[in-house]
């Protein structure tokens, strides 16, 4: 089998673009992939396209030897752009491998370790605890979900005293635990703070009421910072979005900077990336929870990893359709997203294996991807009452 092409469509996430990429063989399999999103995505077609020029004619089925090739032929390690292109060549590198042999991509992973997998929901902000709790039940009843995923900041960082700043979380977390005392949450700071002993004090706020994780509370550049972090802190401590490669696990891992890490499948480089990540990581008795705030198609190559990692710990998910929280709070229902005609629904809060789909066992809507639905996208940016500005 050889590879033929490459095709790559702008589409959207909601209020985020997305670009997915086909490749397509000789043997008429097509497989599909999800690059990530970090902002400047118009850059992703052209780059996708340098890089296919490097693999064409290759076999897709030796993916190992595919990566390789294109790692070797930059000479610098490749960046959030160069990966996030490298990731979705991964994706359908596999996709293509399973469908050639007509067995779901867990087959080619040793099999399933799990009849399916467990999801927790993004809500990414802090609403009133009877909002959260209210919002968490209609969840649970439609979808099964026990677990979600809040911002621990109830005030302004950048403007209020930090004592205000602790106080407020403090007094919403009782509030909200002891009025959700059937529900799991997670706290995903952000990487918005500076200041090492901030984030300790913050996570020890957190941690009398015992929550799944704290995540990413500071900046992940100085990755020894957060060895001497977790060792102030009796909460579970979650960190890896922001890390590109097993180098930087490793780095992180032999810190004592995590109990639990968050690469993500669209980031690091793919699949087989994720795989050694995650070796590294039970190797140092670390589980893996991915780091999957995006689209339907990334779910589907998560839920395949996850079916055959024997130390995946929870999947973070976010409903295709319908309206949902994000760090504004509530956004209405925009029509959702519409690339994937079949995208995994969690029943009872997990993701059911697909035995009988092959590949990725999801459909493409091919003629959806046809129009240019680029919206553009960036971080905010929050100005500080002297002038000064930091991280959203
Ligand atoms: C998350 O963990 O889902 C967020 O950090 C995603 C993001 O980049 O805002
Ligand atoms: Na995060």
């Amino acid at each position: 089998m050889r590879l033929t092409g490459l095709r790559s469509y702008m589409t959207r996430d909601r209020d985020r673009p997305r670009v997915i990429v086909a490749l397509d063989t000789d043997a008429g399999i097509t497989g599909w992939g999800e690059c990530y999103n970090h902002g400047p995505d118009r850059a992703l077609p052209p780059l996708l396209d340098y890089l296919f020029g490097q693999i064409a004619d290759e076999d897709p089925r030796r993916i190992e030897r595919i990566l390789l090739k294109l790692l070797q032929l930059q000479r610098f390690p490749p960046g959030a752009l160069g990966l996030a292109a490298i990731s979705a060549i991964d994706h359908a590198l596999w996709d293509i491998s399973a469908k050639a042999l007509d067995v779901p991509v867990y087959q080619l992973l040793g099999g399933s370790v799990r009849d399916r997998v467990r999801v927790y929901l993004g809500v990414y902000s802090a609403p009133e605890p009877e909002e959260v709790r209210d919002f968490c039940k209609v969840q649970h009843e439609a979808h099964g979900f026990t677990a979600f995923k809040l911002s621990p900041f109830r005030a302004d960082i950048h403007a209020e005293p930090w004592g205000r700043v602790l106080k407020a979380t403090g007094d919403w977390v009782e509030v909200l635990h002891a009025i959700c005392p059937e529900f799991e949450f997670a706290y995903d700071a952000h990487a918005k703070l500076f200041e090492p002993w901030q984030a300790a004090q913050l996570g020890n706020v957190l941690a009398p009421h015992h929550p799944l994780f704290y995540e990413e509370p500071m900046r992940p550049e100085n990755i020894e910072a957060w060895g001497a972090l977790k060792a102030q802190l009796s909460v579970p401590l979650a960190t890896g979005e922001s890390l590109y490669s097993r180098f930087e696990f490793l780095r992180l891992l032999q810190a004592g900077g995590a109990d639990i890490v968050q690469p993500d499948i669209c980031v690091v480089g793919g699949l087989l990336e994720m795989r050694k990540i995650a070796a590294l990581a039970e190797a140092f008795y670390v589980p893996v929870a991915p780091h999957n705030p995006m689209g339907p198609l990334a779910t589907a190559v998560n839920l395949h990893f996850a079916a055959a990692c024997p130390n995946f710990k929870i999947l973070e998910y976010r409903l295709p359709h319908g309206a949902a929280y994000n760090g504004d709070g509530m956004q209405p229902d925009d029509g959702g997203t519409r690339y994937v005609k079949d995208p995994y629904l969690p029943v009872d809060g997990h993701l059911q294996l697909r035995p009988d789909r092959p590949g990725w066992g999801v459909e493409i809507d091919e003629d959806y991807l046809q129009t240019d639905r680029y919206v553009h996208w960036e971080r905010k940016l929050p100005i500080r009452p002297d002038g000064s500005t930091g991280y959203c």
